[in-house]
C-alpha cells in the first residue's frame, strides 16, 4: 500500500499517519521530519533547508525529490508506506510517478485532509512538540499529562518557529497556490479520495482507515 496524504499543515496528516505506522506497519515517510532531523544534523540539506522552513516556504524541488529517492529505496518501505508531505508541488508530483515506475511500483491513493482555515490556525498554534522523540501534543486537545513535558519520554516539549500565526499564514499562501493544484492533478488520476478531517482525530481515523480499504 501506497498512499498520500495530502492537505494544509495542520490537518492532521501526521497525527493520522503515526496511528497508520502503530496499527499497519507502513512507515510514515514525512519530509518535514527529514528535514527538521536534517537540520538538527547541521548536515548539508540540513543547512540548505532551514530558511525555507523557518520563513514557511517550500524546500527546492530537486533537494525534496532527492530525500525522498533516498528514503523508499530503504527496506522498511517494501510492504508499503505513506508519504506525510510530500508531493506538495506537481514537480515532486511528477518526480514521484518517474520514482515509482522505475521502482515497478504505483500509488494507491491520495487521501486529501480537509479543515478549515480557523480551526487550522488554532490546531498548529496549540501544537506543542517533542524535541526528542517526536510525539505530538496540543495544549487544549490532546494535551500532555504534565504541562510543558513528553508523557511518551519525559523530554521539554517546544512550539515549532513554524507554527508562530505569521508563518502559519505564509504556509496557508503557499499550500494553497503551490500544493493545491495537486487536487486536480490526482483527480484526474483517479487516486483522489476526500476526508472531512475537522472531526475527532478517532472519527478521522476510521474514515480514513475506510478509505484505504476501498
Ligand atoms: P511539515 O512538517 O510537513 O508541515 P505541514 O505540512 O505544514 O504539516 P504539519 O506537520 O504542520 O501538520 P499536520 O497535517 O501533520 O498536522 P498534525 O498532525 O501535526 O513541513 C514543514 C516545512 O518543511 C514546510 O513548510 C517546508 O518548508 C518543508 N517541507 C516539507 N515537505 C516539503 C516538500 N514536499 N517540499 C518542499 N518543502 C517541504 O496536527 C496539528 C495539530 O493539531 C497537533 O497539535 C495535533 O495534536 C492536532 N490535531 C491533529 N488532528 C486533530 C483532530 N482531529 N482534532 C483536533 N486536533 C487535532
Amino acid at each position: 500500500m501506497i498512499s498520500i496524504f495530502l492537505g494544509a499543515p495542520g490537518t492532521g496528516k501526521g497525527t493520522q499517519a503515526k496511528r497508520f505506522v502503530q496499527s499497519r506497519g507502513w512507515p510514515q515517510l514525512s519530509t518535514g521530519d527529514m528535514f527538521r532531523e536534517a537540520i538538527k544534523n547541521e548536515t548539508p540539506v540540513g543547512k540548505e533547508a532551514k530558511h525555507y522552513l523557518d520563513n514557511g516556504e517550500l524546500v527546492p524541488d530537486e533537494v525534496t525529490v532527492g530525500i525522498v529517492r533516498d528514503r523508499v529505496k530503504r527496506d522498511d518501505c517494501q510492504n508499503g508506506f505513506i508519504l506525510d508531505g510530500f508531493p506538495r508541488t506537481i514537480a515532486q508530483a511528477e518526480a514521484l510517478k518517474i520514482l515509482l515506475t522505475d521502482m515497478n511500483r504505483s500509488l494507491d491513493s491520495v487521501v486529501l485532509f480537509e479543515v478549515p482555515d480557523e480551526q487550522i490556525v488554532k490546531r498548529l498554534s496549540g501544537r506543542r512538540v517533542c524535541q526528542s522523540c517526536g510525539a505530538v501534543f496540543h495544549v487544549e486537545f490532546s494535551p500532555s499529562k504534565k504541562e510543558g513535558v513528553c508523557d511518551a519520554c519525559g523530554s521539554q516539549l517546544i512550539q515549532r518557529k513554524d507554527d508562530q500565526v505569521d508563518v502559519i499564514a505564509k504556509r496557508l499562501e503557499v499550500y494553497k497556490k503551490q500544493t493545491s493544484p495537486l487536487i486536480d492533478f490526482y483527480k484526474k488520476e483517479g487516486l483522489l479520495r476526500i476526508v472531512d478531517a475537522s472531526k475527532s482525530a478517532d472519527a478521522v481515523y476510521e474514515e480514513v482507515s475506510k478509505v484505504l480499504q476501498s
